[in-house]
């Protein structure tokens, strides 16, 4: 049985950046699952494919060649495709935007399942995002579902996009970030949720560090 941490919640708690602590930590894989998500919007935009064209984009989805690897630093992760790096580019709002309006298709959920089922190998892998611990890996032994205020999550993602050089205003974040809170949670399909075995954690007021030590403490103990 390989060790499976789920890591689910909202746009701006600061999943990627906890995930990818507590991978390191332990020295297990991976995988950002917002990045796929946002690859398929960069792709079929620069394919000219629709986002309404569910046939093209399911088969992108299937193909996606796609790496995780993160900086020295341990700062950020960097995302190739294709042998490119393309981090900054599917960072922006833009994508996230257009991420969420692919990731309300069924068709395109369901064709990204095997692709995200794949980054579980041996010895343990941190997966993070919407649904990992109710629809991908429902059978998760750690479960995580962070969440903070509005106000924290738009501030978090405007310093993440002014780090990695993209120039945005906090007000227009704050509408991008609760435009697709709102799309994300009342989809029909693997909509934004807890799972109900999940271990919830307000991140408002905690520093990176303690969410980290909180999570590992858990998964350490059992
Ligand atoms: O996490 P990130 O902001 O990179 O995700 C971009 C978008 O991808 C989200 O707003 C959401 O619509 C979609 N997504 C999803 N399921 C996931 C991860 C991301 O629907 N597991």
């Amino acid at each position: 049985m390989i060790n499976i941490i789920t890591i689910d919640g909202p746009s701006g708690v600061g999943k990627g950046t906890v995930s990818l602590k507590i991978a390191k930590h332990l020295g297990w894989h991976i995988l950002d699952s917002g990045a796929l998500y946002r690859i398929l919007a960069l792709v079929a935009e620069r394919k000219q494919i629709s986002i309404e064209n569910v046939t093209e984009l399911v088969k992108l989805a299937t193909k996606l060649d796609i790496k995780f690897i993160p900086t020295d630093d341990l700062s950020e992760l960097q995302i190739i495709y294709a042998g490119q790096n393309i981090t900054s580019e599917i960072r922006s709002e833009i994508y996230g935007n257009i991420a969420s309006q692919i990731a309300v298709k069924k068709e395109v959920r369901t064709a990204l399942l095997a692709r995200q089922r794949a980054f579980h190998i041996s010895p343990g892998l941190v997966a993070d995002g919407r649904d990992m611990g109710t629809v991908v890996f429902p059978e998760a032994k750690y479960k995580f579902f962070l969440t903070a205020s509005c106000e924290e999550r738009a501030l978090r993602r405007y310093k993440q996009l002014i780090n990695i050089g993209i120039c945005v205003k906090l007000s227009e974040v704050a509408v991008e970030v609760a435009r697709r809170d709102e799309r994300d949670s009342t989809r029909s399909t693997a909509p934004l949720m807890a799972a109900h075995d999940a271990v919830t954690i307000d991140t408002t007021e905690l520093p990176i560090e303690k969410v980290v030590k909180n999570i590992l403490d858990i998964v350490v103990l059992n």
